[in-house]
Protein backbone atom coordinates (compact mmCIF):
# COMPACT_ATOMS: atom_id res chain seq x y z
CA UNK A 1 0.00 0.00 0.00
CA UNK A 2 2.65 2.10 1.38
CA UNK A 3 4.62 1.65 -2.03
CA UNK A 4 1.42 2.25 -4.00
CA UNK A 5 1.14 5.99 -2.68
CA UNK A 6 4.20 6.93 -3.04
CA UNK A 7 4.37 5.81 -6.45
CA UNK A 8 0.98 8.34 -7.06
CA UNK A 9 2.74 10.91 -5.85
CA UNK A 10 5.75 10.40 -7.98
CA UNK A 11 3.51 10.35 -10.86
CA UNK A 12 1.79 13.34 -9.82
CA UNK A 13 4.89 15.15 -9.12
CA UNK A 14 6.47 14.06 -12.39
CA UNK A 15 3.28 15.35 -14.02
CA UNK A 16 3.43 18.70 -13.05
CA UNK A 17 6.84 19.28 -13.14
CA UNK A 18 7.91 18.08 -16.73
CA UNK A 19 7.86 21.57 -18.75
CA UNK A 20 5.47 21.95 -21.61
CA UNK A 21 8.76 22.93 -23.53
CA UNK A 22 10.15 19.25 -23.67
CA UNK A 23 7.51 19.08 -26.47
CA UNK A 24 9.64 20.12 -28.73
CA UNK A 25 12.98 18.77 -27.23
CA UNK A 26 14.59 22.43 -25.68
CA UNK A 27 15.60 22.36 -21.75
CA UNK A 28 16.93 25.68 -21.50
CA UNK A 29 14.95 28.92 -19.97
CA UNK A 30 11.82 30.11 -21.66
CA UNK A 31 10.89 33.74 -21.93
CA UNK A 32 7.62 34.15 -20.55
CA UNK A 33 4.58 35.12 -22.92
CA UNK A 34 3.19 37.26 -20.36
CA UNK A 35 -0.10 37.18 -22.53
CA UNK A 36 -4.01 38.37 -21.66
CA UNK A 37 -6.27 36.71 -23.54
CA UNK A 38 -9.00 39.13 -22.40
CA UNK A 39 -7.07 41.80 -24.54
CA UNK A 40 -8.96 42.42 -27.27
CA UNK A 41 -6.90 44.94 -29.41
CA UNK A 42 -3.71 42.81 -28.55
CA UNK A 43 -6.27 39.68 -29.97
CA UNK A 44 -6.69 41.65 -32.86
CA UNK A 45 -3.38 42.60 -33.80
CA UNK A 46 -2.41 38.88 -33.11
CA UNK A 47 -4.62 37.59 -35.72
CA UNK A 48 -3.48 40.20 -38.59
CA UNK A 49 -0.10 39.68 -37.73
CA UNK A 50 -1.11 35.72 -38.04
CA UNK A 51 -3.00 36.26 -40.94
CA UNK A 52 -0.22 38.30 -42.98
CA UNK A 53 3.32 36.18 -41.92
CA UNK A 54 1.68 32.74 -40.91
CA UNK A 55 -1.23 31.40 -42.79
CA UNK A 56 0.79 31.21 -45.98
CA UNK A 57 2.47 28.03 -44.62
CA UNK A 58 0.15 26.96 -41.40
CA UNK A 59 -3.64 26.59 -41.19
CA UNK A 60 -5.49 27.14 -38.38
CA UNK A 61 -8.06 24.24 -39.69
CA UNK A 62 -10.21 23.27 -36.65
CA UNK A 63 -11.45 27.37 -36.48
CA UNK A 64 -13.75 29.12 -39.16
CA UNK A 65 -13.14 32.94 -39.91
CA UNK A 66 -16.48 34.17 -38.66
CA UNK A 67 -16.21 32.61 -35.26
CA UNK A 68 -12.81 33.69 -35.08
CA UNK A 69 -13.85 37.58 -36.22
CA UNK A 70 -17.30 37.09 -33.54
CA UNK A 71 -15.08 36.16 -30.49
CA UNK A 72 -12.53 38.92 -30.76
CA UNK A 73 -14.62 42.01 -31.93
CA UNK A 74 -14.77 42.04 -35.67
CA UNK A 75 -17.33 42.26 -38.29
CA UNK A 76 -17.99 39.78 -40.79
CA UNK A 77 -17.24 42.26 -43.21
CA UNK A 78 -13.66 43.24 -40.96
CA UNK A 79 -12.67 39.75 -41.51
CA UNK A 80 -13.42 39.09 -45.82
CA UNK A 81 -11.42 42.17 -46.35
CA UNK A 82 -8.31 41.46 -44.10
CA UNK A 83 -8.33 37.86 -43.41
CA UNK A 84 -9.60 36.03 -46.24
CA UNK A 85 -6.43 35.24 -49.19
CA UNK A 86 -7.67 32.04 -49.91
CA UNK A 87 -10.19 31.45 -52.77
CA UNK A 88 -12.12 28.56 -53.89
CA UNK A 89 -12.37 26.32 -56.76
CA UNK A 90 -13.74 29.05 -59.23
CA UNK A 91 -11.25 31.52 -58.09
CA UNK A 92 -13.62 33.47 -55.29
CA UNK A 93 -12.52 34.38 -51.78
CA UNK A 94 -13.88 31.62 -49.60
CA UNK A 95 -16.93 32.58 -47.48
CA UNK A 96 -16.52 33.65 -44.07
CA UNK A 97 -18.61 30.52 -42.38
CA UNK A 98 -15.27 28.43 -44.00
CA UNK A 99 -12.59 26.67 -41.72
CA UNK A 100 -9.16 28.46 -41.77
CA UNK A 101 -7.40 26.12 -43.89
CA UNK A 102 -4.27 27.50 -46.55
CA UNK A 103 -3.61 26.76 -49.95
CA UNK A 104 -0.02 25.31 -49.54
CA UNK A 105 -0.05 21.51 -51.00
CA UNK A 106 1.54 18.96 -48.60
CA UNK A 107 3.33 18.10 -51.18
CA UNK A 108 4.75 21.42 -51.75
CA UNK A 109 5.74 22.19 -48.09
CA UNK A 110 7.43 18.89 -48.01
CA UNK A 111 9.27 19.45 -51.33
CA UNK A 112 10.06 23.54 -49.88
CA UNK A 113 10.65 22.91 -46.59
CA UNK A 114 12.05 19.43 -45.87
CA UNK A 115 8.62 19.09 -43.19
CA UNK A 116 4.94 19.59 -43.96
CA UNK A 117 4.17 23.15 -41.74
CA UNK A 118 1.67 21.40 -39.14
CA UNK A 119 -1.91 23.16 -37.99
CA UNK A 120 -1.08 25.72 -35.77
CA UNK A 121 -4.63 25.17 -33.74
CA UNK A 122 -3.02 23.43 -30.83
CA UNK A 123 0.44 24.45 -30.87
CA UNK A 124 0.32 26.72 -27.48
CA UNK A 125 -1.70 23.31 -26.00
CA UNK A 126 0.96 21.44 -27.46
CA UNK A 127 4.21 23.52 -26.93
CA UNK A 128 3.51 25.99 -24.02
CA UNK A 129 2.98 29.83 -24.83
CA UNK A 130 6.44 30.16 -23.07
CA UNK A 131 7.62 27.84 -26.03
CA UNK A 132 5.96 29.81 -28.75
CA UNK A 133 6.84 32.69 -27.88
CA UNK A 134 10.60 32.33 -27.14
CA UNK A 135 10.18 30.51 -30.63
CA UNK A 136 9.58 33.37 -32.57
CA UNK A 137 12.49 35.43 -30.64
CA UNK A 138 15.36 32.80 -31.07
CA UNK A 139 16.09 32.73 -34.92
CA UNK A 140 19.50 33.45 -35.74
CA UNK A 141 21.69 33.97 -38.98
CA UNK A 142 23.44 30.59 -39.98
CA UNK A 143 24.83 30.21 -43.22
CA UNK A 144 25.12 26.55 -42.98
CA UNK A 145 21.43 25.63 -42.62
CA UNK A 146 19.26 25.72 -46.11
CA UNK A 147 17.52 28.68 -45.56
CA UNK A 148 20.11 30.72 -43.94
CA UNK A 149 18.67 30.62 -40.37
CA UNK A 150 18.42 28.41 -37.14
CA UNK A 151 16.50 28.40 -34.35
CA UNK A 152 17.85 28.22 -30.56
CA UNK A 153 14.70 26.33 -29.11
CA UNK A 154 14.34 24.34 -31.91
CA UNK A 155 17.58 23.67 -33.49
CA UNK A 156 17.55 22.58 -36.98
CA UNK A 157 13.98 24.09 -37.46
CA UNK A 158 12.79 23.65 -41.48
CA UNK A 159 10.90 27.20 -40.60
CA UNK A 160 12.69 30.28 -42.20
CA UNK A 161 12.99 33.72 -40.11
CA UNK A 162 9.32 34.92 -41.88
CA UNK A 163 9.69 38.16 -39.38
CA UNK A 164 12.98 38.84 -40.51
CA UNK A 165 11.61 42.21 -41.21
CA UNK A 166 10.06 43.08 -38.22
CA UNK A 167 12.83 41.78 -35.79
CA UNK A 168 15.99 42.07 -38.30
CA UNK A 169 18.80 39.85 -37.73
CA UNK A 170 20.41 37.87 -34.84
CA UNK A 171 23.74 36.47 -34.37
CA UNK A 172 24.78 33.96 -31.73
CA UNK A 173 27.98 35.45 -30.06
CA UNK A 174 29.75 33.86 -27.21
CA UNK A 175 30.05 36.33 -24.33
CA UNK A 176 33.35 37.00 -21.70
CA UNK A 177 32.41 33.88 -19.10
CA UNK A 178 31.74 31.47 -22.47
CA UNK A 179 27.81 31.72 -22.31
CA UNK A 180 25.80 31.88 -25.59
CA UNK A 181 23.56 34.43 -26.43
CA UNK A 182 22.21 35.95 -29.39
CA UNK A 183 22.59 39.44 -30.67
CA UNK A 184 20.93 41.87 -32.76
CA UNK A 185 23.21 42.40 -35.36
CA UNK A 186 20.63 44.07 -37.81
CA UNK A 187 17.70 45.79 -36.80
CA UNK A 188 14.49 45.73 -38.52
CA UNK A 189 11.90 48.07 -39.05
CA UNK A 190 10.62 47.09 -35.29
CA UNK A 191 12.31 47.91 -32.10
CA UNK A 192 13.35 45.20 -29.38
CA UNK A 193 10.95 45.58 -27.11
CA UNK A 194 8.06 46.21 -30.39
CA UNK A 195 8.87 43.15 -31.63
CA UNK A 196 8.58 41.89 -28.15
CA UNK A 197 5.11 42.93 -28.28
CA UNK A 198 3.97 41.73 -31.44
CA UNK A 199 5.19 38.20 -30.82
CA UNK A 200 3.59 38.59 -28.03
CA UNK A 201 0.58 39.42 -29.38
CA UNK A 202 0.64 36.54 -31.70
CA UNK A 203 0.71 34.42 -29.38
CA UNK A 204 -2.19 35.65 -27.56
CA UNK A 205 -4.16 34.67 -30.41
CA UNK A 206 -2.26 31.26 -31.08
CA UNK A 207 -3.68 30.75 -27.27
CA UNK A 208 -7.21 31.90 -27.83
CA UNK A 209 -7.08 29.64 -30.91
CA UNK A 210 -6.04 26.83 -28.83
CA UNK A 211 -8.87 27.31 -26.15
CA UNK A 212 -11.44 29.57 -27.80
CA UNK A 213 -13.64 28.90 -24.40
CA UNK A 214 -11.74 30.71 -22.43
CA UNK A 215 -13.37 33.69 -23.37
CA UNK A 216 -16.37 32.73 -22.26
CA UNK A 217 -15.38 31.30 -19.00
CA UNK A 218 -13.87 34.29 -17.78
CA UNK A 219 -16.85 35.90 -18.58
CA UNK A 220 -19.45 32.66 -17.48
CA UNK A 221 -16.98 32.57 -14.04
CA UNK A 222 -18.37 36.13 -13.09
CA UNK A 223 -22.23 35.70 -13.63
CA UNK A 224 -21.47 32.37 -11.63
CA UNK A 225 -20.17 34.29 -8.61
CA UNK A 226 -22.70 36.88 -9.05
CA UNK A 227 -25.37 34.17 -8.73
CA UNK A 228 -23.68 32.42 -5.73
CA UNK A 229 -23.29 35.97 -3.99
CA UNK A 230 -26.90 36.89 -4.37
CA UNK A 231 -28.31 32.73 -3.54
CA UNK A 232 -26.27 33.48 -0.44
CA UNK A 233 -27.99 36.47 1.00
CA UNK A 234 -31.33 34.86 0.14
CA UNK A 235 -30.18 31.58 1.47
CA UNK A 236 -29.46 33.59 4.79
CA UNK A 237 -33.09 35.51 5.35
CA UNK A 238 -34.68 32.08 4.31
CA UNK A 239 -32.48 30.50 7.11
CA UNK A 240 -33.57 33.60 9.35
CA UNK A 241 -37.11 33.10 8.86
CA UNK A 242 -37.36 29.46 9.09
CA UNK A 243 -35.27 29.34 12.61
CA UNK A 244 -37.35 31.99 14.07
CA UNK A 245 -40.39 29.99 16.31
CA UNK A 246 -38.22 27.13 16.48
CA UNK A 247 -35.85 29.42 19.42
C1 LIG B 1 7.41 29.82 -45.24
C2 LIG B 1 6.57 28.92 -44.50
C3 LIG B 1 6.30 29.25 -43.05
C4 LIG B 1 5.79 30.43 -42.56
C5 LIG B 1 5.37 31.67 -43.34
C6 LIG B 1 5.69 30.23 -41.13
N1 LIG B 1 6.10 28.99 -40.78
FE1 LIG B 1 6.05 28.19 -38.91
N2 LIG B 1 6.83 26.46 -39.63
C7 LIG B 1 7.13 26.20 -40.94
C8 LIG B 1 7.67 24.85 -41.05
C9 LIG B 1 8.14 24.17 -42.34
C10 LIG B 1 7.65 24.31 -39.74
C11 LIG B 1 8.10 22.91 -39.31
C12 LIG B 1 9.51 23.01 -38.84
C13 LIG B 1 10.15 21.69 -38.51
O1 LIG B 1 9.44 20.75 -38.08
O2 LIG B 1 11.36 21.60 -38.69
C14 LIG B 1 7.13 25.35 -38.86
C15 LIG B 1 6.96 25.19 -37.49
C16 LIG B 1 6.37 26.12 -36.65
C17 LIG B 1 6.12 25.94 -35.25
C18 LIG B 1 6.48 24.72 -34.45
C19 LIG B 1 5.31 23.83 -34.36
C20 LIG B 1 5.63 22.47 -33.81
O3 LIG B 1 4.91 22.04 -32.91
O4 LIG B 1 6.57 21.83 -34.31
C21 LIG B 1 5.48 27.07 -34.79
C22 LIG B 1 5.00 27.36 -33.38
C23 LIG B 1 5.37 27.97 -35.92
N3 LIG B 1 5.90 27.37 -37.04
C24 LIG B 1 4.81 29.21 -35.84
C25 LIG B 1 4.74 30.10 -36.91
C26 LIG B 1 4.22 31.45 -36.80
C27 LIG B 1 3.61 32.06 -35.53
C28 LIG B 1 4.35 32.02 -38.02
C29 LIG B 1 4.02 33.44 -38.40
C30 LIG B 1 4.72 34.46 -37.69
C31 LIG B 1 4.95 31.01 -38.92
N4 LIG B 1 5.18 29.86 -38.20
C32 LIG B 1 5.20 31.22 -40.27
C33 LIG B 1 6.98 27.05 -42.01
C34 LIG B 1 6.49 28.35 -41.92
Amino acid sequence: MKTLIATTFLAAAALFTVPAASAAGYDGDLEKANIDVTNEASLQRGANLFMNYCMACHSTEYMRYNRVGRDIGLTEQQVEENFIFITDEAGDPVGVGSLMTNAMSEDYGEEAFGVVPPDLTMTTRINGEDWVYTFLKSFYIDESRPLGANNEVFSNVGMPHVLWELQGWQEKVVDEDGNERLELVRSGQMTPSEYDRAVRDIVTYLSYMGEPMQLDRQRIGLYVLIFLGIFTILAYFLKKEYWKDVH
